[in-house]
Order: structure tokens, then sequence, then C-alpha cells
């Protein structure tokens, strides 16, 4: 009889445990329970390469929406963070939506809670509220238009000149934006650990030292770092210019993830990491994104479990800046 897992623990940890036999293939096994659960992976480019190499659609946060949302199979499996997982169930609501390890949050998704932010917002009467996509589905909710660092300069430019804008919750995306816009956003104080872990000086001596290769940075990235970007981009921004780009070698200030595709894109050219301010970490590494391992995907798959759930009034009122979003990209 199949095991039950322990949903005592589940709730605990955000994620089942229990022994997996030690000849298992999992990589096999996942994809067999997709074809029996009649399952599809999405995963974000920063999971692991082995989950990266399991997906039915590897991307950045707005392809993975937009799949998302045309997705006919039963399940949608989101190897990627929380508000990613929500936002699936959020534009394609009959789906059962699981996550691997329901923990798996956002640093920038933690700095703006529902109340802080409803509170923020009452304090700007006339402001529209932009909200990147990193935040819960609350937040969204108090939104007027959902942006991802895809398309925030077009949402952002979509909007009349004359409209008080509320920019929320990355304060480094912001501040891009503003100067990227010439729009004067108000802007909440938020920002990602991952990226504000880069460490300027260093990657100035780096450049140095590899005077051919392109500086390239996601714009979570903080100020100082973008100013001396020779590109700045979303992860799928960043990918289609390492392969168009002539040069051969590129510095790149996201996470880790992504270069196992750079890699793959382009397997003549090289790829470093951007150093980071504290050696002793692996801090171009989002832990949350790497609390998803093959061993919860499958266990997930297997179980069907943990679920996203959202109330139907909460899917309603998200619903409408996300799709705001998606009819102008
Ligand atoms: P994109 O892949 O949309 O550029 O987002 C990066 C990110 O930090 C997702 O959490
Ligand atoms: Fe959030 Fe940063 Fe991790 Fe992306 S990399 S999920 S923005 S903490």
């Amino acid at each position: 009889m199949e095991a039950m897992p322990d949903l005592t623990q589940l709730s605990k940890r955000g994620y089942l445990k229990e022994p997996i036999p030690k000849d298992i293939d999992l990589p096999k096994e996942i994809l067999r329970l997709k074809k029996e659960k009649n399952a599809v992976i999405l995963a974000h480019y920063y999971q692991s390469k082995e989950i990266q190499e399991l997906a039915d659609y590897l991307g950045d946060s707005l392809y993975l929406a937009k799949a998302a949302q045309d997705i006919s199979a039963d399940v949608i499996v989101f190897a990627g963070v929380h508000f990613m997982a929500e936002t699936a169930k959020i534009v394609n609501p009959t789906k059962k939506v699981l996550l691997p390890d329901l923990k798996a949050g956002c640093s920038l998704a933690h700095s703006c809670p529902p109340t802080d932010f409803a509170a923020f917002k009452a304090k700007h009467p006339g402001a529209l509220v932009v909200t990147y996509i990193n935040c819960s589905a609350d937040i969204k909710a108090l939104s007027d238009i959902v942006c991802t660092s895809s398309n925030a300069v077009a949402v952002i430019d979509s909007i009349p000149k004359d409209q008080p804008i509320i920019f929320a919750p990355d304060k480094n995306l912001g501040r891009y934006l503003i100067k990227e816009t010439g729009r004067d956003l108000i802007l909440w104080d938020g920002a990602c650990v991952v990226h504000e872990a880069f460490s300027f000086e260093k990657i100035v001596a780096l450049a140095k030292a590899h005077p051919d290769a392109k500086f390239i940075a996601h714009p979570e990235s903080e100020s100082q770092v973008l100013d001396i970007a020779h590109y700045i981009g979303s992860t799928s921004g960043l990918l289609n210019f390492i392969q168009k780009e002539a040069a051969t070698t590129f510095i790149v200030a996201t996470e880790a993830g992504i270069l196992h595709e750079m890699q793959k894109k382009a397997p003549h050219k090289t790829f470093i990491p951007a150093p980071v301010e504290d050696d002793t970490c692996a801090c171009s590494e989002c832990a949350f994104m790497k609390l998803n391992t093959l061993e919860k995907l499958y266990l997930c798959m297997k179980h069907e479990l943990p679920e996203i759930n959202l109330s139907k009034e909460l899917i309603a009122q998200a619903a409408e800046p996300i799709n705001r979003m998606l009819a102008i990209t």
C-alpha cells in the first residue's frame, strides 16, 4: 500500500518527508508521475540544473505566468517560489497547482506585508499601484497593475504621464525604472537578498582582470552595480543578450542557476558569476529557490501535495492586475 504523507509534518516543514528507496531513479520516476497524473512541470531559471532539465516549460517570471494560463493538463507542478505558484493558480484556477516546498518564499514578497502596504497606499490616495510580480496574492489584490522585469518599462510607459505611481516591493528595480522612464515613482522599501549581495568593488576588479568581458546584470541589483553594466535585463533578456553579443566572456550578476541555461545556449562562451561581498556564503544562489530538490519534487508529485489554495475572492481580485499586465505585453 502507498505510504500516506504525514500532514502534520507537512504543515511544520512545508514539504513532505518519507524514506525514498536508494535505488530509485528520481528523474525517471518524476517523468513517469508526470504522465500518470497528467501533470506539467514549470521551472524558473534559478532552479537546480537537474530540475531545469525535467521541465516542460523553463523560463522567466513572465513566460511562466503566460505558460501557466494556457495549460490544459490537470496538474501544474511549479518548480519555483511561492509567488510564482500562486500566480499560476490565479491565472488558471481550475488546475491543481503544486509547489514542492511551501517555504520557498522570496525576500521581496516577505518585505511587503499586506497590512503595512495597505497603510502605505492610504497615504498616497491618488496614486496608481504598480507591483512587481514578486509579491504575495494579497499584495496583487491591492494593486492596479502587475509587472515583471521583462515588461516593467512598458507597463510604466503605458500609464499617463501625470498619474502618480506607487511601485512596490523592489526599490532597486524601482530606481532603475525611474531612470529608464523618467517618471517619479513612490517606492516601497524592499529588496532581493540575492541581488543585493553582489560586491561593486569586486565586480570592478573582476572586470579589470577580464577587459573583453561584458558585465550583465538583473535590474534587482543595486544602482551602483547597474550603473556599470553593459546590459541590464530580466533572466530571459540576459539569455538573449549573451547569444546575440559577439563577446565570448560575460560576468553575470544574477542568481547563479541561470548559468546552466547560458552554458547550454552558448557552449563556446565563458560565464563568470559576479562576486558577492561575503566570500564564505553561496549568496549568489537564492536559498528560497534552492529549497526545491529532486526528492521534494518526486514526493510532491507522488502525493499531489503541497497544494496552493486561494479563496475565490482573492483569485478574482489578484487576477485583475495580472490580466492588465498580460494585455499590455
Ligand atoms: P525574472 O526571471 O522574471 O527576470 O525574475 C527574476 C527573479 O528574481 C525571480 O524571482
Ligand atoms: Fe526573490 Fe531574489 Fe530569490 Fe528572486 S532571487 S526569488 S527576487 S529572493
